[in-house]
């Protein structure tokens, strides 16, 4: 019996199994209901009992390996098998979307970086503000409009607690808190009571830029929003600063670049050769003390833009609404070049 045993075990260690077919013989010859381990348990029963102990702990062992030598070539072929028939190499591969920065982040950051090449760094801030910081301490009278819930979403009556309507708020939050000279952007989402259309939305981005110093003029300002222009529009951009009005800043102007059309007239800037994008002027005193900065030794500039706006004109888009519907077609467009 055991030399029988050890014959099997010789005979074992020279199988080699390729494929499933040799693993279903060899299935056949060992594990079958007539097959060698079977035959071997019959004999076993004959022995005399004296024998039976060793006998019994040798077929053991080889019925252990028999089954484990069988179980791991079926997992092995059997997951070639799936390889080989699941896989048709001739089928073009699965297409990964690649997500796309959106191009309103894409602006933003543009822009950041335009200005901290200059030297202001970003500041962020809330979006829900109170009266203090989106109106009061800039200056805004009682009675201006844009304190009525006509033109700004109002979450709380008393005290007045709104979604901001402009990033200027930032800037207070930063002329109370630091020191000057303080040199700064912020960009961030804003929020006002509009009829949504082509050309406005209830919600939207703004850039705004603060420069806080002793002797800062309104050439210091005018200089900074051309290199920006010409940083960012090309550098055969030009610029035009037409007076305007905002409580926060005095002398006030909003500024226009020259149109690609060089003049000629276009649809874009609706023939009159020039694009408004943003809004400036010199920080009002009553801003800088309300913010406990003393306005006989500072003054400042402060200059606001939608990048809504900047987009459009960047990329001769013609309705803001399109730039939160998350439509695809339009966003694919914005897909890195692979
Ligand atoms: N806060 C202004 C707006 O929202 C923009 C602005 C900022 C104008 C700073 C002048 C100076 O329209």
């Amino acid at each position: 019996m055991i030399s029988k045993i050890d014959k099997i075990k010789q005979e074992l260690a020279l199988k080699i199994i390729t494929n499933l077919e040799e693993l279903e013989k060899f299935r056949l010859r060992y594990l079958s209901k007539k097959g060698v381990l079977n035959q071997l348990f019959e004999d076993f029963k004959l022995l005399k009992s004296d024998d039976k102990k060793q006998a019994g702990l040798k077929i053991n062992e080889l019925k252990e390996f028999i089954s484990e030598f069988y179980t791991t070539h079926k997992n092995n072929l059997s997951q070639e098998a799936t390889h080989t028939t699941n896989y048709d190499l001739s089928l073009p591969g699965d297409f990964q979307n690649i997500g796309s920065r959106h191009p309103i982040s894409t602006v933003k950051n543009e822009i950041n970086a335009i200005f901290n090449r200059l030297g202001f760094t970003i500041s962020d801030g809330p979006e829900i503000e109170d009266d203090w910081h989106v109106f009061s301490a800039l200056n805004f009278p009682p009675d201006h409009p844009a304190r009525d819930m006509q033109d700004t979403f109002f979450i709380n009556k008393t005290p007045e607690i709104v979604l901001r309507t402009h990033t200027s708020s930032v800037q207070v939050r930063v002329m109370e808190t630091t020191a000057p000279p303080i040199r700064m952007i912020m960009p961030g989402r804003v929020y006002r009571n509009e009829a949504i259309s082509a050309r406005s939305h209830c919600f939207f981005h703004q850039i705004e830029g603060l420069y806080i110093n002793k002797n800062v003029s309104f050439a210091d300002l005018k200089q900074t929003l051309l290199f920006f222009a010409k940083e960012f529009f090309g550098t055969s951009t030009k610029i035009r600063l037409r007076p305007s009005y905002f409580p926060f800043t005095e002398p006030s102007a909003e500024v226009d670049i020259s149109c690609t059309c060089n003049g000629k007239g276009c649809n874009l800037c609706k023939y009159t050769g020039w694009l408004e994008i943003l809004g400036c002027g010199m920080v009002d005193p009553n801003v800088l003390d309300y913010c406990n900065l003393d306005s006989k030794i500072y003054s400042g500039y402060a200059f606001g833009m939608g990048i809504e706006r900047i987009a459009l004109v960047k990329y001769q888009v013609k309705d803001i609404r399109i730039y939160s519907e998350n439509d695809v077609r339009f966003l694919s467009q914005f897909s890195p070049v692979l």
